[in-house]
């Protein structure tokens, strides 16, 4: 079988096709035929060796879905079943190894691209909104990055609960996916000269409630001075680089800082598991559309790197084996 590993950090040119054995199941895993993994931003940090701990060679991707085709011993889970799962080293591959405590069902009328597209950013936008930081309706939230990936999952849920978002994409061509994830505003960054007074400006000069911010450095400025008086910063992500010590009494008076640095990561896999039913239930309700950029065959994960870095693709991007 076939498994993208990278011998060395560097460019998407380092990715390896490699042949390699089926795994050998431990009894707690099953082995999954992947018939959609994701492609994510944090792949590509370990490709780079961004990611602390992760020495090469490694087998790339985290997440994905597929049909179950061999069970260990003490795994519940059966031959045939339509599974999906988060942080599983090694899902860019025609097969991989899965815990039985990394896989949800997949529902009957959800496909295997909208399950391995939706889980993981799902969860997490499922954990930052009604969890780490819950949104209460009637607020205004500022969410980035909001075409594809969390962002846009977020400003799905964050509707949901009756909210208000204040979206920002980077440029033009993205704006019309924000908008239809539900944005009650969408800023494009490129055309707009003072980010930070637009949004003060639709927000009536009071500021956001919250600013959901995975951009890092990029955004940080514009997110803090963009909160009202008590408002929620929330620091789930750095696409656009770390943000630089900070001084806090440089900050905003009376505002709140949330790192949120991992999806739930304190949880039980008995909650785990609640939350991705949810994730499966609100994708198969319509709750969140999962939107799709492009699939690439599995041979192809280079390309797909290239393209996710070049941060013009709007929506998921998925590898099929
Ligand atoms: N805390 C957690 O549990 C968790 C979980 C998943 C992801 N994350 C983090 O959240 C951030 C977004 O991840 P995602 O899964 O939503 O990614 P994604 O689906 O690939 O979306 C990436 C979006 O990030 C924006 N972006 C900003 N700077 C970028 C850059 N230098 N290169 C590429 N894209 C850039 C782009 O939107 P614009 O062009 O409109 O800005 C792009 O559409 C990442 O930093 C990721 O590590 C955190």
């Amino acid at each position: 079988m076939r498994v993208i590993s990278v011998p060395a950090f560097g460019s998407p040119d380092v990715l390896r096709v490699e042949e390699r054995p089926v795994p050998e199941l431990s009894p707690s895993e099953v082995l999954v035929e992947v018939r959609a993994a994701g492609v994510n931003l944090m792949d590509s940090y370990m490709r780079r060796g961004l990611v602390e701990g992760v020495v090469p060679p490694v087998s790339l991707g985290a997440d994905g879905a597929g049909v179950v085709i061999a069970v260990g011993a003490d795994s519940t889970a059966r031959i045939g079943d339509r599974v999906a799962w988060q942080f599983v080293l090694g899902s860019y591959a025609d097969m991989v190894a899965v815990p039985r405590e990394r896989l949800v069902p997949i529902p009957d009328d959800v496909t295997f691209e909208a399950a391995a597209g939706g889980l993981m950013q799902g969860l997490t936008a499922q954990h930052l909104s009604h969890d780490a930081v819950p949104v209460p309706g009637g607020t205004v939230a500022l969410v980035h990055s909001a075409a594809s990936g969390v962002g846009r999952m977020l400003t799905q849920l964050i509707t949901a609960r009756g909210a208000r978002v204040i979206a920002t994409v980077s440029r033009p061509h993205k704006a019309r996916s924000a908008a239809e994830a539900g944005a009650w505003k969408v800023l494009v960054r490129d055309e707009t000269a003072d980010l930070g007074a637009a949004i003060r400006e639709l927000t009536d000069g009071e500021g956001v409630d919250f600013a959901f911010d995975g951009t890092g450095r990029s955004l940080f400025d514009v997110s803090i001075s963009s909160l009202r008086h008590k408002g929620v910063f929330v620091h789930y992500g750095r696409a656009g680089g770390a943000i630089p010590p900070l001084d806090l009494w440089e900050q905003p008076d009376g505002v709140h800082l949330v790192h949120v640095r991992g999806d739930a990561p304190h949880e039980s896999t008995h909650q785990w598991r609640q939350r991705a039913s949810q994730v499966m239930r609100w994708i198969s309700d319509g709750t969140l559309d999962v939107l799709i950029d492009r699939t690439y065959p599995l041979g192809d994960a280079a390309q797909a790197h290239r393209d996710l870095e070049s941060q013009e693709t709007v929506g998921k991007l998925l590898l099929i084996p």
